[in-house]
Order: C-alpha cells, then sequence, then structure tokens
C-alpha cells in the first residue's frame, strides 16, 4: 500500500493553487489533510480492496451477464474492466473518459471483481464451491438484492471517485451485460477518526473487533487460497433502528455481549479485551449471555472462522418509517462452506440479535486472483 507522503501532499497542495490552505494551516497539518493523490497498486497476486483498509465509500454492483455470450466476449470484457480498473486506480483517466479530471483524485480508489457461478462455468471452470447458500430460518430474501454473474466492488475515500469509477466501468460494461442491484455503503470519512479505528454500525455498536488482521499469517490461511483467490458472501441485512430504539443501553448491550461505549466485551474495559465466557453474576447467571452474539458467533473450531469487511447502508425512508437501514454484510473466507455456512447456521439457530436483523439479499462470488501488467483479472479460470 502506498500512501502519499509529506511531500506529496504538499506538492497535490501546491498543483491545486490551495494556497489559502498553505498560508492559514501549518504546513505540515496541511499536508495531513489532503490524500486524494494516494494510491492502492492494483497488479498483484491477490485483488486490492480486500486486505486493503476499508475506504470510506464502497458500492457493490452486481451485473447480470447477457444471454448467449461466448466465452471470447467475457475475456473481452474482463480484459476492457481490467484495463479500467488499472487506470483508474492509479489517478489516470480511463481509455475514452469524457471527464479525466474527476479521476484524478483517487483517494485510495480500489476495483475489485468478483465472478458468479455462471461466468466461472463460462470461463470453463467448475462453480462447485461459490453456489448460493442454503436458505436459513431467518432469511427473507428478496430477488432484487441476489446473486448475479459478475461483482464489481468500487470503493475510495472519496465519494466522487466512485461514482466515475462506476460509470466508466459501467459504460464499458454495458454491451456484456445490465445491472441487477448496486448497493451503496458508507463508513466514517477519512480524517474523522485515527486509522485503523474499528467501524460503528448504525445501531451505533464497535464492529469489526475481532477479526483476523490483514498481512498476517492467521489471515492469509483464513481467507487467501493458494492460487491467490477467496470467496465473498455479500449479504443485505436490514436493521429494525426504529426497535432497536426502544431497547434501553443494557438490553442493547445484553444483546451482543460488548458495550456500546467502546465495544469492550461486558466482562472487560477495553474494546480488544478477551471475553470471558464463563464469568456470572450476583444471581448466578453468565454475564455474556448464551443467546449473545458474539458467544453464537464464536466457534470452538478456529479455522470456522471469516474476515468481515461490511459497509453501512442508509437508505431513503418512506411513509411514516423514519429509517430504511442496515449492513452490507461482506465476508471473505477461503471456504464458504466450511467457514461461512456453520457460523451463520449458529446465529440463524439462536442470536438475540435476530430480533432486529433481517437478511434482505445474498450472493456468493468469487475472487479471483489479481494479475500482473498486460494481464487481466479472471485470466487463470480460461483454461
Ligand atoms: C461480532 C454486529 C451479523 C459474525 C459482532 C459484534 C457486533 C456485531 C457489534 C461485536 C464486535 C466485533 O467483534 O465485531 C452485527 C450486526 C449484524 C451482524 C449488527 C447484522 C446486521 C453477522 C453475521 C455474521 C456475523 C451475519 C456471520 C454469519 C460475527 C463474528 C463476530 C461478530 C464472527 C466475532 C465474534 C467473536 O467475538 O469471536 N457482530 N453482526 N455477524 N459477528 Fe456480527
Amino acid at each position: 500500500m502506498l500512501f502519499g507522503g509529506a511531500a506529496a501532499g504538499l506538492g497535490a497542495i501546491a498543483a491545486l493553487g490551495i494556497e489559502s490552505l498553505t498560508s492559514t494551516t501549518a504546513p505540515a497539518e496541511a499536508a495531513d489533510q489532503l490524500h486524494g493523490n494516494t494510491v492502492i497498486p492494483f497488479y498483484g497476486p491477490h485483488q486490492a480492496g480486500i486486505a486493503t483498509e476499508p475506504q470510506a465509500h464502497a458500492t457493490y454492483i452486481s451485473l447480470a451477464l447477457r444471454e448467449n455470450l461466448d466465452r471470447a466476449a467475457v475475456q473481452r470484457l474482463l480484459r476492457l474492466l481490467t484495463d479500467d480498473a488499472a487506470r483508474l486506480t492509479q489517478g489516470q483517466a480511463a481509455l475514452a473518459d469524457t471527464e479525466p479530471e474527476l479521476g484524478a483524485v483517487p483517494a485510495r480508489l480500489t476495483v475489485t471483481f468478483g465472478f458468479g457461478p455462471k461466468l466461472v462455468e463460462l470461463a470453463g471452470s467448475s462453480a462447485a464451491g461459490i453456489q448460493p447458500l442454503p436458505k436459513f430460518s431467518i432469511d427473507r430474501l428478496q430477488e432484487r438484492w441476489n446473486d448475479g454473474d459478475l461483482l464489481l466492488h468500487i470503493a475510495s475515500d472519496d465519494q466522487l471517485t466512485v461514482a466515475h469509477a462506476q460509470r466508466m466501468l459501467l459504460k464499458d460494461a454495458r454491451r456484456f451485460a445490465s445491472v441487477k442491484w448496486v448497493q451503496p455503503g458508507f463508513r466514517r470519512s477519512r480524517g474523522s477518526e485515527a486509522s485503523g479505528t474499528t467501524m460503528r454500525n448504525l445501531f451505533g455498536q464497535v464492529d469489526g473487533t475481532v477479526n483476523p488482521s490483514p498481512q498476517t499469517a492467521d489471515f492469509n490461511a483464513l481467507v487467501w487460497n493458494p492460487d491467490g483467490s477467496t470467496t465473498m458472501v455479500i449479504r443485505r441485512i436490514q436493521m429494525d433502528v426504529d426497535t432497536w430504539d426502544e431497547v434501553d443501553r443494557s438490553g442493547r448491550e445484553f444483546s451482543v455481549g460488548r458495550t456500546l461505549a467502546n465495544g469492550a466485551p461486558t466482562t472487560g474495559s477495553q474494546e480488544h479485551d478477551e471475553p470471558d465466557f464463563e464469568a456470572t453474576n450476583a444471581l448466578g447467571f453468565t454475564v455474556i449471555p448464551a443467546h449473545a452474539h458474539i458467544r453464537r458467533a464464536r466457534s470452538e473450531n478456529p479455522s470456522e472462522r471469516i474476515f468481515r469487511r461490511g459497509y453501512n447502508y442508509d437508505e431513503q425512508p418512506t411513509g411514516t418509517d423514519i429509517s430504511d437501514s442496515g449492513l452490507i454484510f461482506v465476508s471473505y473466507q477461503q471456504s464458504v462452506a466450511k467457514q461461512f455456512v456453520p457460523l451463520q447456521q449458529r446465529l440463524a439457530e439462536l442470536d438475540a440479535l435476530n430480533q432486529w436483523t433481517t437478511p434482505i439479499g445474498s450472493a456468493v462470488f468469487l475472487i479471483p486472483p489479481g494479475c500482473a501488467e498486460g494481464g487481466f483479472v479472471g485470466e487463470t479460470l480460461f483454461k
């Protein structure tokens, strides 16, 4: 990952002619404030946008391939989109970019491609590991949020950059595919909090504390397959913020087993304290109840773990509703069947959070390995 240093930041300020910033703010502070020119390398053994520290904005677009598209056409599509992504993520205009100025501020833009079963089979590979999930008892799935053939996951710290990249990619994709669904999501803006701060979801919870850390051996073993690929589960989970509001603070903390103030387990004081699942209160009940989300989400089998990297969504309420909010739950793991499914099955059977959360969309994608310059994402599938 490359971060624009102080010199690059100041250069960018000068290039943009923002003199008032340099005259009213100390130079070091000004350099910290501008990070639009920061780029994430596109080429490499893994696609970017997974081990990358999450950007503030992400849009997930699921495309349906046109009928009768042959293998050669799919390869052409992937070459085109790879080329667009390689340029845009480095702050360069895409080919035939009519608004190149919009691409000049990558702000850690990444474009990650995911393949649904149909695309994988068209390429000539087996889609056995990326079939739709089994139906869970809590699911209330709506077809308009399910599945797809090609996923574009576009993320940046700047929403305008995401919008431009989305448009450029869809311009090249439209001869081959149509949009099935689009899910825009967000976290806190870059610079609002120290980078590395665990995100908060729209229930106000610190969400993502217990998660494998990118670049560690643990993460690599749980997420990456030997060929550099991984799998992605994306679930649109509606969160009933209105009824959540009716529960008192201790009830809300009880349902997860962590405090709202800083995400510490209710048996500890700091976010990363280890929860004590055996601790009991004066009445003899466990402090973290049996149906608390963190107790149910933790398996005794350490290989049944996933890497969570979701985003909040907040759509416009209609009528007398005051919210249409939720979580774009996204997880990466080597194996959907061995890591994600047992975990989701346990949560579907019992989880206090189920009272306020409803999965309404679901999809599974293969995330092919990254590629080298001159290649295209997904090339290794075309045997
Ligand atoms: C932990 C919220 C859905 C898996 C947590 C935590 C919160 C949370 C607040 C505690 C902090 C942390 O470690 O991240 C939510 C909400 C959900 C949701 C609001 C739905 C809207 C899911 C789903 C899964 C999942 C669908 C997987 C199928 C986990 C795991 C942990 C966790 C593995 C860490 C458990 C541990 O401590 O070992 N979640 N979650 N969550 N959640 Fe969720």
